[in-house]
């Protein structure tokens, strides 16, 4: 799938801002500040309801302004159907559009553009806590296993049932009632992940082995969120009960459950430079999106926000050598051209963002 406009207004710094990209790669540049990341953040938030660098009302919306408001144009398929999403956000309240119809669940925009993205702060997905790698990957099922979403609802929503009940101390039998569902659901959803970390594996490893072979990157090791070797899950939540009681919220579960790279050259995730960190990220993210393109037959988009930031020039080459000519829509931003485009002989789409202006280069 390709965006062929994406229109945004209200967003940061933008009083409105609007282009019309070109399939393969589109290059953003312009100086600290000029709203390069922005324009990442806006494609971004039609794909997930939210920015990477927060929520909405974490400051996306502009100064003085009632909401921002996107719009994006795609085109998908064999047949390059035309398709556009719209969303207004507040910070609080929401409307979107898809074709032309209202959307009653955000998760509707979601499940239509598929964007990946891969920002400054993605190292987090290997070296900050869980929650990041769970999203991951259920959003990589998402995507790719129709199944997933309904049970993951059915689970979030037995979970907030069973930790308000904790809260207030409620007793046993309306307790049981929600572990059941979490089980009925959570079991599931644990085996859509496992499967889905296992067949990725070799596609990560691989892509990891090429763009940061001296880490020596060897296995993916997932989690589920309870000792599940020793326990089912509903054992594994009887037996938390009382814990889960006294602390207010459920300990144990799938909404816990963690995945990670072992490195055969870096047995301490924590000694991994920051540029170590990233590029594992980016493989992470690189073999999702090449595995989403194999399973749904078009690549989702791929949004590399300062690329060059912390990557050295040679990485920088491999990182765009994969990409260039895979087929994908790929947006790179930069306060600069990265270099390796020249090396690479590759002419990228240029668009020059001052004074809130964005200009074809
Ligand atoms: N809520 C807001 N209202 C108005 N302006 C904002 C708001 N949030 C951020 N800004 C401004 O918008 C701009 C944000 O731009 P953005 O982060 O997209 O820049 P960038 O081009 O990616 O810069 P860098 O090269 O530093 O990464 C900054 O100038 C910032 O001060
Ligand atoms: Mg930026």
């Amino acid at each position: 799938m390709h965006v062929i406009r994406l229109t945004a207004s209200g967003l940061r710094r933008f009083d409105s801002a609007s282009i019309d990209p070109a399939p393969g790669l589109n290059l953003i540049t312009g100086d600290n500040g000029a709203g390069k990341t922005s324009l990442l953040e806006a494609l971004h938030l039609m794909a997930y309801g939210r920015s990477f660098r927060g929520r909405v009302r974490d400051g996306l919306v502009r100064t003085g302004a009632e909401a921002v408001e996107v719009f994006v144009e795609w085109r998908e398929g064999a047949e390059a159907r035309h398709r556009r999403a719209g969303l207004r956000h507040t910070g609080q309240t929401w409307v979107g559009r898809l074709d032309g119809q209202n959307v009653s669940q955000l998760g509707e925009l979601c499940a239509a553009l598929a964007v990946v993205s891969f920002e400054p702060g993605s190292h987090a997905l290997v070296t900050g806590g869980g929650e990041p790698r769970r999203r991951f990957v259920d959003w990589g099922l998402f995507h790719v296993e129709p199944g997933f979403l309904p049970l993951w609802r059915r689970y979030a929503r037995a979970l907030k049932q069973r930790n308000a009940l904790l809260k207030s101390g409620a007793g046993g039998p309306q307790l049981d009632a929600w572990d059941h569902e979490l089980v009925e659901t959570g079991e599931p959803m644990t085996r859509h992940r496992q499967h889905y970390l296992e067949q990725l594996q070799t596609r990560l490893l691989a892509v990891a082995g090429d763009l940061v072979p001296a880490l020596g990157a060897s296995s993916i090791e997932f989690q589920p969120g309870w000792r599940s070797s020793e326990l089912s899950l509903a054992d594994a939540l009887l037996l938390a009960r009382d814990r889960d009681r006294g602390v207010g919220y459920t300990t144990v579960g799938p909404h816990r459950a963690d995945w990670r790279i072992d490195y055969a050259g870096h047995p301490h995730r924590e000694s991994l430079s920051r540029g170590q960190a990233k590029l594992s990220a980016l493989s992470a993210l690189l073999a999702q999106a090449e595995d989403y393109a194999q399973r749904r037959g078009e690549w989702p988009i791929v949004a590399l926000d300062d690329l060059a930031s912390e990557l050295d020039r040679n990485h920088q080459r491999r990182v765009l050598q994969r990409l260039v000519g895979s087929g994908a829509q790929v947006f790179v931003t930069g306060t600069e051209s990265p270099s390796a485009l020249t090396e690479l002989e590759v002419a990228p789409t240029w668009f020059h963002v001052e004074h809130g202006l964005i200009q074809l280069r």
